[in-house]
């Protein structure tokens, strides 16, 4: 198929937004929720750009009604959004908050009414502090502590909500929170890091499986964050840095997920920093509770070479120790991300033909722009329109050679609280004014909407 060609997409095909809780709800401390790592970490001086937070973000906790009307009006046949822990479970364990589960339950309502499915993620990173305070994701009990929560929000909701996603992205809430320290909660201590990374696995395994048993018809899933990682050389030391990233970025989640058992190159990588003690047996079993469906948030491509800093990293994080990121001048997003269209084949196109068939959906992809409004109060993101378009044809080509790919997800709906960015950074369909509140869609607003109604490529 050419690009000129329109593209129908499959009957039934899902298109939606995707958002998070800390990154819109606001209400931070209305109706009994509790502090999250987010919350601490956003005051802490110095750690978002601006000293932004999330206390009001865009007040999508009394504002949700006009939400839902703008994803109806964008054609969205599903609305991806998380479960704020410290909301439903404030104390981190035992009995729901009520007036959480009401918020929830009124959003929940309001989707149905307007046609659009919830799609819920349990954990997107705002894990409610006094765990964080009891050692955090590092933690074995955490693990639990996930499991429990999920239980008893899935009893609550799972008449309504068909699909669930446990986590959002372990990768970023083990390594950036825990080694990198650009996100809550702020520690760099890499060995955490790599237990973190195996508990939210083992509490990802243990609520699917807690949540099967207490229903077996909705589709239960996680999504994960993947890149492809190309060597910037076929030189050895460069291929091997290429390994080392792959298994540290993708492989690490990918293998214990999907076949149940860690990759042993990057056991042996990791070894100078860790006798992995923590991986009990029957852990790696766990993990693989089958899967429904696999969410994939695309963003770019990475491509690595061998750093010359002493190898004293317990793996190739990007852009640290003995690894370094590599530049191929390809146009960038407003975060300085590569767009890199192909690379969404290559990552789905992996999954298809190395791991064991699963449903597939993209359940982020998207671009941080510097939008303003026009003179005439119009907001016009061409490179948006574009990078989508770019990316939805990749889809639907993907779909045409066979590829189990069920869904779309935009990232995002409204601008929003971006972790580390604070506001400064817009990768929202639609525009907010953080003065007034007041949501304009964007000229990719009217594009997706096409799209999705029409559920087919202009
Ligand atoms: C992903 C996150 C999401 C958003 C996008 C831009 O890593 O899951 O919350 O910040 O990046």
């Amino acid at each position: 198929m050419t690009s000129n060609q329109p593209a129908r997409f499959p009957d039934g095909f899902v298109w939606g937004t995707a958002t998070a809780s800390y990154q819109i709800e606001g209400a931070v401390d209305e109706d009994g929720r509790a502090p999250s790592i987010w919350d601490t970490f956003s005051h802490t001086p110095g750690r978002v750009r601006n000293g932004d937070t999330g206390d009001v973000a865009c007040d999508h906790y009394h504002r949700y009604a006009e939400d839902v009307a703008l994803l109806a009006e964008l054609g969205c046949t599903h609305y991806r959004f998380s479960f704020a822990w410290p909301r439903l479970q404030p104390a981190g364990s035992g009995a729901l908050n009520d007036k959480g589960v009401d918020f929830y339950d009124r959003l929940i309502d309001r989707l149905l009414d307007a046609g659009v499915q919830p799609w819920v993620t349990l954990y997107h990173w705002d894990l409610p502090q006094v765990l964080e305070d009891r050692g955090g994701w590092p933690e074995r009990d955490t693990a639990h502590r996930f499991a429990d929560y999920a239980v008893r929000v899935h009893e609550r909701f799972a008449d309504r909500v068909r699909f669930w996603t446990t986590l959002n992205e372990p990768y970023c809430a083990a390594f950036v929170g825990y080694a990198e320290g650009r996100h809550a909660p702020g520690r760099t201590e890499p060995e955490a890091a790599l237990r973190a990374a195996h508990h939210l696995m083992l509490g990802h395994g243990l609520a699917i499986r807690a949540m099967r048993e207490q229903r077996t018809e909705g589709s239960y899933g996680v999504t994960l964050n993947l890149y492809p990682v190309d060597a910037a050389t076929d030189h050895p030391a460069d291929l091997d840095a290429a390994r080392r990233v792959d298994a540290v970025q993708n492989r690490i989640f990918l293998d214990p997920i999907l076949r149940g058992r860690y990759p042993t190159d990057l056991l042996d990588d990791v070894a100078a920093v860790t006798d992995a003690s923590y991986i009990a047996d029957g852990d790696e079993a766990t993990i693989a509770a089958p899967l429904d469906l696999l969410g994939v948030n695309y963003y770019t491509r990475h491509v690595v070479r061998a750093g010359t800093a002493p190898r004293d990293t317990p793996t190739a994080f990007v852009g640290s120790g003995d690894v370094e990121k590599v530049s191929r001048g390809l146009p960038t997003t407003n975060v300085g991300w590569e767009i890199d269209p192909q690379g969404l084949r290559d990552v789905l196109l992996r999954l298809h033909q190395e791991y064991d068939p699963i449903p597939l959906y993209v359940t982020e992809n998207g671009m941080a722009c510097d939008d303003r409004p026009g003179p005439d109060g119009t907001v016009a993101d061409p490179a948006r329109v574009s990078y989508l378009d770019s990316h939805f044809r990749v889809a639907s080509e993907l779909i045409e050679q066979g590829v189990d790919l069920r869904g779309y997800f935009v990232w995002t709906l409204t601008d929003n609280f971006e972790w580390g960015w604070g506001y400064s950074q817009r990768f929202g369909l639609v525009y907010l004014d953080y003065a007034t509140q007041r949501r304009i869609p964007k000229d990719s607003a009217r594009y997706f909407a096409r799209v999705a109604k029409a559920n087919a490529l202009p």
